[in-house]
């Protein structure tokens, strides 16, 4: 990337790329967005849709934290969308680090495995952005600290990724029903969120408003979901590669054809 290289998302969001170092030499696992944002732009491009559609929902909020940020791309749909006072930032890499300083976010390493225990109160809105993940991940596994982001004095809303409808639900269903402490039955992947936003709000008070599905291609991946404090119906919208996987310009200019890459991100 040259020096003063500028991707638009969705043909309204600046962020600038400044330097960017492609990951394509790192082990998978050991990747952040900045991979994604550089090589994968049609994933990304559908990603961004899917949260502006939840960050629609939020509007204006005083105060938010990010603890996954990545290469800034929600970051700088919710600045401007929801236009907080404070905003913070957080992720493992360095290299994002710098990126989200460089796009005026206050930014700093730290791990999502500790964090959320370390920012509890005076954050209005928190988001989780896991790089994979179901309610196994968040109850028993990486994630096991996911119902702490929930904590707080003015904690209102919580995003998060959840990749369980990247496979039919059959496969993994009974998994997760066991993880909700129910013997339900899920037939497709919007009873999976039904049920996990009535057990969110049996441990949290808080529930799932709306959950915003990509699909690349034939190909469902991963889910974004927003929760609200308080007992709400949940909204379900599907975002397809065909209709919104273009919508990233580099220096105003069409990116052209993405990379096809197998990833649940
Ligand atoms: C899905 S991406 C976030 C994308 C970001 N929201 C964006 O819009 O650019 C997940 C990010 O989590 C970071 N990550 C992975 N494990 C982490 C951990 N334990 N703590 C903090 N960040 C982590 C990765 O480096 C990656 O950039």
């Amino acid at each position: 990337m040259s020096a003063q290289d500028v991707y638009t998302l969705l043909n309204k969001y600046d962020l600038k790329a400044d330097g960017l170092q492609t990951e394509e030499h790192l082990n998978k696992k050991h990747r952040s967005y900045i991979h994604y944002l550089l090589d994968d732009p049609e994933l990304v491009s559908v990603k961004c849709n899917c949260v502006e559609w939840l960050f629609q929902h939020v509007g204006k909020v005083d105060s938010v934290i990010e603890f996954m940020a990545g290469a800034g791309c929600a970051s700088v749909i919710l600045r401007d969308l929801c236009q907080p006072s404070t905003h913070q930032t957080l992720e493992l890499s360095p290299e994002c680090v710098a990126h989200l300083e460089n796009n005026g976010f206050k930014s700093q390493v730290g791990d999502v495995k500790k964090t959320p225990a370390e920012y509890v109160d005076g954050w209005q809105f928190k988001i989780v952005d896991y790089p994979f993940g179901t309610i196994v991940t968040n109850t028993r596994g990486d994630w096991k600290n996911f119902l702490d982001v929930f904590k707080g004095d003015v904690t209102q809303y919580v995003s998060w990724t959840d990749s369980a409808g990247s496979y039919p639900v059959k496969i993994h269903g009974k998994t997760y029903a066991e993880a909700m402490g129910t013997d339900e039955v899920f037939s497709d992947w919007e009873d999976y969120f039904r049920a996990y936003s009535k057990w969110l709000y049996e441990q949290t008070g808080f529930s799932i408003v709306r959950v915003a599905r990509r699909k690349l291609g034939n190909k469902f991946g991963s889910c974004f979901v927003l929760a609200e404090k308080g007992d709400h119906a949940t909204e379900f919208k599907i975002f397809q590669s065909e209709e919104c996987g273009d919508d990233i310009l580099l220096n105003g200019e069409p990116l052209g054809e993405a990379k096809e890459e197998n990833s649940l991100w």
